[in-house]
């Protein structure tokens, strides 16, 4: 099965694997993984440094990387009490195990936490689904709720909550890629109220633009909650996701568990010196933020013609990428349009979300470095010619 970083089952809550429904279309099954230069590189015989990668989240203006001294790449890399001072600064706790990229936990914590019934957004970051599929070894006990209509994602979780039979409870905030975004107030009230044994994990991946929006922001109602799990990555917000650098937020007694499952060195010296400077450096937060924010309306602005065009609705967005339902067809050709000419896109198969969205896809965009006036002028150049080739 070639299935891509992100698809999911059902809302309406049945199980179902991640084969796109849509016979009629199976190269969009084959599209290269988001971000997988290396792969696009081979397939299109684009230059791996030639690419404008529009395909992930991850901040195109990462953090510059500091000289490191060479001790970081001699010594082992145990865990320094600088890293341990950044790390709590910026995200606001020091109930943290760090990781591997927030992959690594996300692969982990199926297989360490009880075995319940979880429920997940139907659409979203699938390696939840695969990890959680994987390590309960079957269809039947994950269950799904909208990732797209709020009113109907609440709705299902407070149904399940009203069973008051033990669940885990899998939140992805915002949501990647429909932007779907609970309160902080929400989910704390739903950790009071999660059934014994149950879980809820809070993947926000993409959250550094509000970090008011984080569960760790409420740091007096995540310290009382001993089922309240954050998932944080380091390498959207910084553009730095080589460095394979994430945290797990929790109760004392998991996050033993989950050191000892992540190991004694799952942070190299490199990532950890250049995490000290980047999370400390609150003047480089601030004009990131900003530039986060310029790029994305740059990028969709640049786009907007082209999507209006082709009759693009859009799903949703967080500072870091848009989303938008295309018509199933014109994404595989958008896709291949822009991938001959360098641009590397998203394209999602919408279709597990809901009968509904028969014949569509997500085409999730992510941003263009716009001081990369290089890339940012054959951006334009490809865009053109794709709504002349319409003509
Ligand atoms: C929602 C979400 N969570 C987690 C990850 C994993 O990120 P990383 O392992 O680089 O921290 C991704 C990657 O795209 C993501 O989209």
């Amino acid at each position: 099965m070639g299935c891509s970083d992100l698809c999911g089952g059902r809302a309406d809550g049945i199980d179902t694997e991640c084969e796109p429904v849509n016979q009629e279309a199976p190269s969009l099954n084959a599209l290269v993984h988001g971000g997988d230069l290396v792969s696009a590189a081979k397939r299109y015989g684009v230059a791996r440094e030639a690419w404008i990668d529009l395909s992930t989240g991850i901040n195109p203006c990462a953090y510059p990387v500091p000289h490191l001294e060479a001790s970081c790449f001699q010594q082992l890399p145990y865990q320094s009490r600088d890293f341990e001072a950044a790390v709590t600064a910026y995200y606001g706790s020091s109930a943290f195990v760090a990781c591997n990229g927030s992959q690594q936990v996300i692969e982990l914590l199926p297989k360490l936490l009880p075995t319940l019934p979880v429920l997940l957004p139907a659409l979203g970051y699938q390696e939840h689904c695969k990890s959680w599929r994987k390590a309960q070894r079957g269809v039947g006990s994950l269950f799904y709720y909208s990732a797209i209509d709020q009113v109907a994602a609440i709705e299902r979780i407070e149904s399940q909550l009203r069973l008051n039979k033990p669940f885990h409870l899998v939140l992805i905030n915002p949501n990647n890629p429909t932007g779907l975004l609970f309160s902080v107030e929400r989910i704390v009230d739903w950790a009071s109220r999660m059934p014994e044994g149950g879980f809820i994990i809070v993947d926000e991946a993409f959250i550094d633009l509000h970090p008011e929006q984080s569960v760790l922001s409420d740091y007096h109602a995540f310290q009382q909650a001993s089922n309240l799990l954050v998932i944080r990555s380091f390498g959207k917000f910084f553009g730095l996701a080589g460095i394979r650098l994430g945290f797990l937020f929790g109760p004392a007694s998991l996050l033993r568990k989950v050191a000892h499952g992540v190991g004694p060195w799952s942070v190299n010296g490199p990532a950890q010196s250049v995490a000290i400077a980047a999370l400390n450096d609150h003047c480089w937060h601030g004009r990131n933020r900003a530039s986060i924010e310029r790029n994305s309306d740059i990028t969709v602005s640049l786009f907007r013609p082209l999507l209006t065009r082709i009759g693009a609705e859009a799903l949703g967005a967080s500072a870091l990428f848009s989303s938008w339902w295309i018509n199933r067809k014109q994404a595989t050709s958008l896709y291949t349009f822009f991938a001959e000419r360098g641009v590397l896109l998203r394209i999602i198969d919408g279709e597990a979300e809901s009968a509904d969205f028969a014949g569509l896809s997500v085409l999730r965009l992510g941003s263009i470095d716009a001081e990369d006036k290089c890339r940012l002028a054959r951006l334009i150049q490809v865009i053109n010619d794709y709504i002349l080739a319409l003509d």
